[in-house]
């Protein structure tokens, strides 16, 4: 093994992309390679790279330009592309960029021993953009960032083909992973004192759907409520349109199962959700936010949302605005419709100008802040169990932040290091992010 590689790793996107690095940097240390985060001194650049807003794509071409500069002072350093971006530009990415020394898609992952072997050994202008028949990710080391929280993706993929989205393009169509797979992993993540397991997929309510054995979302997380040590489950992201009464059920019935839901609306107007090809209306959003409140107390529910979809008018707007209002979600991530080329909502008349979808996304963050607020102003002199998972980023002595079941930062003071711990937090002041508390006991 060469111990004088050294991998500089740089994620974008979303939780199952930066699972995705984790395989990565897993396999590569395996590999004879160690991490550094001084790309000047790195041997093997890798941008694991996202492309679901045309903004993060121009702003990962824009870095590949400045690493060609970093790559001429450093004649046997290599860069690789990976990830969604890799797999939607393809040989585009060379032609742009010739100083790239290859490109793989992301369930190529599991393939990265043969990949950097290639490049290294045989051919520098190298791609593999293939796609893998089936989903396991059983034998791949892993280098996992937390040593409380484990991501596990449950499923690759997306059937839905939203008419702006370019995920069913990049990730191919919906697969999911086997049960005893997962189940045998989360044991093992158990075994070395992860506390908490988050469960990814694009759309887990669609989790099992492809499998043969005949099991859905709700049954695999009855069972993996039942295992020892594990003493949270969190997953993400739901599609409203598979939200079932049995996963209510089984979310209320489920005492690891945390009181989280994440349920992208993505508008507020059924003119516009049609257009978006999202299978639902905002009546039936609305009834399955009501049945959700009526039946799990205390829940917190986070959205995604967008503004200026093509043929969005003001009243369109209006509508989501309202949405907001009477909905009241705990937080919401929103963002500005961004044209695709694969995503067929780019066919669409009527593009909003840029000024105005900017006018419309401050409106809505500004009345979104005011109602985490008040809800989080709700919680001051409440206690609520906190999984501490982080010394505080702005490393103040004796600072620890972590979660509540609701997925509320909590930030406190401690003088013993409560690390991967179950504690009691009193809350003392919030903000709309974020609450502050003291520890009880
Ligand atoms: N599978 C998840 C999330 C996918 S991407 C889901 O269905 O909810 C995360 C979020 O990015 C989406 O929920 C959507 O709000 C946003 N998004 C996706 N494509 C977009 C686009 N073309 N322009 C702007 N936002 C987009
Ligand atoms: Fe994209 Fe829609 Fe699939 Fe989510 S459900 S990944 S928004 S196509
Ligand atoms: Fe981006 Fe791909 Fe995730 S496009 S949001 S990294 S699935």
């Amino acid at each position: 093994m060469d111990y004088k590689q050294k991998l500089y790793i740089r994620t974008f996107g979303c939780q199952m992309n930066v699972n995705d690095s984790e395989y990565i940097t897993g396999q590569l240390i395996k590999l004879g390679y160690s991490i550094t985060e001084d790309i000047f001194k790195s041997n093997l650049i890798l941008l694991n790279t996202c492309c679901v807003r045309a903004k993060v794509e121009q702003k990962i071409y824009s870095l590949i330009g400045k690493i060609k500069k970093i790559k001429k002072n450093n004649p046997d350093m290599i860069l690789g592309i990976c990830g969604c971006m890799a797999q939607k530009e393809k040989e585009n990415i060379f032609e742009r960029a010739p100083h790239v020394d290859f490109i793989f898609s992301p369930p190529q992952i599991n393939n990265l021993e043969n990949i950097i072997n290639t490049v290294k050994h045989v051919n520098k202008k190298y791609i593999s953009c293939g796609n893998t028949s089936e989903f396991s990710l059983k034998y791949l080391p892993i280098k996992r960032k937390s040593k409380v929280s484990a991501w596990l993706q449950i499923m690759r993929g997306c059937n839905n083909y939203c008419s702006y989205c370019v995920v069913p393009y990049t990730r191919g169509l919906e697969q999911s992973r086997g049960v005893s797979e997962i189940l045998s992993e989360v044991n093992d993540l158990a075994k070395n004192k992860y506390k908490e397991i988050f469960l990814l997929g694009q759309n887990v309510n669609s989790y099992g759907n492809d499998l043969s054995q005949s099991v859905t979302f709700s049954k695999l997380l009855e069972l993996l409520n039942d295992i020892n040590g594990i003493e949270r489950i969190r997953f993400t992201t739901s599609h409203p349109k598979d939200f079932s009464f049995d996963l209510i059920k089984t979310i209320k019935n489920c005492d690891k199962v945390c009181n989280h839901i994440h349920l992208p609306i993505q508008s507020g107007s059924s003119k516009i959700l049609k257009m978006m090809n999202r299978k639902y209306d905002i009546d039936y959003y609305r009834k399955i936010i009501k049945e959700i409140r009526n039946n799990i107390d205390n829940i917190a529910i986070t959205t995604d949302v967008m503004v200026g979809f093509p043929g969005e008018t003001e009243n369109d707007f209006m509508d989501t605005l309202n949405a907001f209002k009477e909905i009241e979600f705990d937080e919401a991530y929103t963002f500005i419709y961004s044209d695709r080329e694969n995503a067929i909502a780019s066919l669409l008349p009527d593009q909003v100008p840029l000024e105005l979808k900017k006018g419309r996304l401050w409106k809505l963050i500004d009345l979104q802040k005011k109602i985490s607020a008040k809800i989080n102003k709700k919680l001051e002199g409440k206690t609520f169990e906190v999984l501490v998972d982080k010394k505080s980023k702005k490393h103040i002595e004796n600072q620890f932040s972590g979660r509540t079941g609701t997925n509320k930062i909590v930030v406190f003071t401690s003088k013993q290091n409560l690390l991967g711990q179950l504690v009691k937090v009193k809350i003392i002041k919030s903000s709309a992010w974020t609450l502050y508390g003291e520890l009880i006991g």
